[in-house]
């Protein structure tokens, strides 16, 4: 809410099918905060009129390069200055078109000539426009212009046509008009991060687990793409989307998570390219010694015993890793999770120095808003100084980007405040 608050947008809408998707997208920018002025070529107002963009956006309708009721005629020069951002959506074949050759015989393409600041275009129209090579030039321009491209999707088409053309999800416009926006704190640095559950198999019907939703994980993913880290996400089995932008890696088992974290740790080492590694997983710390290669029959007995044993500790393994490669250096720096119930200061303390990391977040399991699961978390911060800060509760999305703020400082910090 607080990043789009007071934010304006220009949205130009281009004459397209998907212009009534655009509704949605002006009112999502709207519900966050900003404020949305809508700018139609005069192709788009045969989809969606004047007055419908006029009543979702709270503001009066732009359409006409030589409307004789404003002053001076000079709205097309105030529209593209006064805009933090330029949201082209649907980004038409024509609309590109005009736009890559400096075209301006109507508002909208006037305003994009006169814009110097940041314009994100999603394009949307029939797959064989998109691919045509008029379009595919005109769109290497305009990247090389610096316009930013978001989409098209791909799928079944309003041509009943399938193949890419679809305009980008509203969310997916949203977030990457976000990123446009955010500074960049951590561009360049690459972080390499865990979240989820872990399965064991005790036979191909059943398994053992925990109740990680992978939600914690996401968050801080989101928070580091935001500002602007490269991320790796290696996950067990969740119900997520990918967070957008993020390379993501599924794993099923404790064992497989390890092989791929360690790989990655590993790769990044050679070309000291890792700058942090967050283990968010609930990582299932034992499974079964055999894994029954059939469904494990009742056979009338009342019950069944299982052997497990013990899974490799990921994070362990790192911090050992690293004191064995850089006894003296923090960096890359790795972040714990402790997940308790009950005495969760003083078991984290004694997590933190076993497991060597340079932060760990703790959450008890059995306070409420805490834990797996739940949009919320509240956590304990514990530092390689040995301080503490606890942390109030807040959205996993608020949690992970002030743990994203925390690990920037560390990683920005000179040798005394920060790693070392
Ligand atoms: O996914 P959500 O539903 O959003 O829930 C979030 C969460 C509760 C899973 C998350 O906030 C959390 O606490 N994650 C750590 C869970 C956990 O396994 O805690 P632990 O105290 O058992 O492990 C301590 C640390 O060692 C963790 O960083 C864990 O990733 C790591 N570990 C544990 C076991 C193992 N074999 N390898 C590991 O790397």
């Amino acid at each position: 809410m607080q990043f789009w608050l007071n934010k304006e947008i220009a949205l130009v809408v281009g004459g397209g099918i998907a212009a009534c998707r655009v509704l949605d997208l002006i009112r999502g920018l709207k519900s966050q905060g900003a404020g949305v002025s809508v700018i139609g070529t005069p192709a788009a107002t045969r989809f969606v009129t004047p007055l419908t963009f006029q009543a979702i956006s709270g503001r009066p309708f732009h359409g006409d390069l030589f409307d004789p009721t404003l002053e001076g005629g000079m709205d097309h020069i105030r529209l593209a200055r006064e805009a933090d951002l330029v949201i082209i959506a649907p980004a038409t074949a024509d609309l590109m078109a005009k736009m890559a050759h400096g075209l301006a015989n109507d508002l909208a393409s006037a305003m994009l000539l006169a814009r110097k600041g940041p314009i994100l275009a999603a394009p949307a129209m029939n797959v064989a426009m998109w691919e045509h090579p008029a379009t595919q030039r005109n769109v290497t321009t305009l990247a090389r212009d610096g316009v930013i491209f978001c989409g098209p999707d791909s799928g079944s088409l309003a041509c009943g046509e399938e193949g890419a053309g679809r305009l980008a999800t509203v969310d997916t416009i949203i977030e990457t008009a976000r990123r446009l926006l955010e500074a960049k704190p951590l561009a360049g640095r690459q972080i390499l991060l865990t979240a989820g559950p872990t399965r064991e198999e005790i036979d191909p019907v059943r398994y053992v687990s925990n109740h990680s939703s992978g939600r914690m994980g996401w968050g801080i993913a989101l928070a580091a793409l935001r500002a602007g880290a490269r991320v790796t996400l290696v996950h067990g089995p969740v119900h997520l989307p990918p967070p957008l932008g993020a390379q993501t890696i599924a794993v099923t088992s404790a064992r497989e998570m390890y092989t791929a974290v360690i790989d990655l740790w590993e790769q990044h080492h050679a070309s000291q390219t890792l700058d942090a590694a967050i283990m968010t997983a609930a990582v299932a710390d034992f499974r079964p010694v055999a894994r029954s290669p059939e469904k494990i029959k009742k056979n009338g007995s009342s019950s069944l015993s299982l052997e497990l044993e013990a899974n490799p500790d990921i994070l362990l393994e790192l911090g050992k890793r690293r004191l064995a490669a850089n006894p003296d250096r923090r960096q890359p720096v790795i972040v714990g999770f402790a997940a308790e119930t009950g005495a969760a200061l003083k078991r984290g303390r004694e997590k933190m120095a076993r497991k060597k990391c340079d932060l760990l977040v703790i959450n008890d399991l059995l306070e409420e808003g805490a834990g797996f699961g739940v949009a919320t978390n509240r956590v304990t911060v514990l530092n390689h100084l040995g301080q503490e800060e606890v942390w109030p509760l807040m959205s996993k999305d608020a949690v992970g980007a002030r743990l994203i703020q925390t690990i920037t400082t560390l990683l920005t910090t000179p040798v005394n405040g920060g790693v070392t």
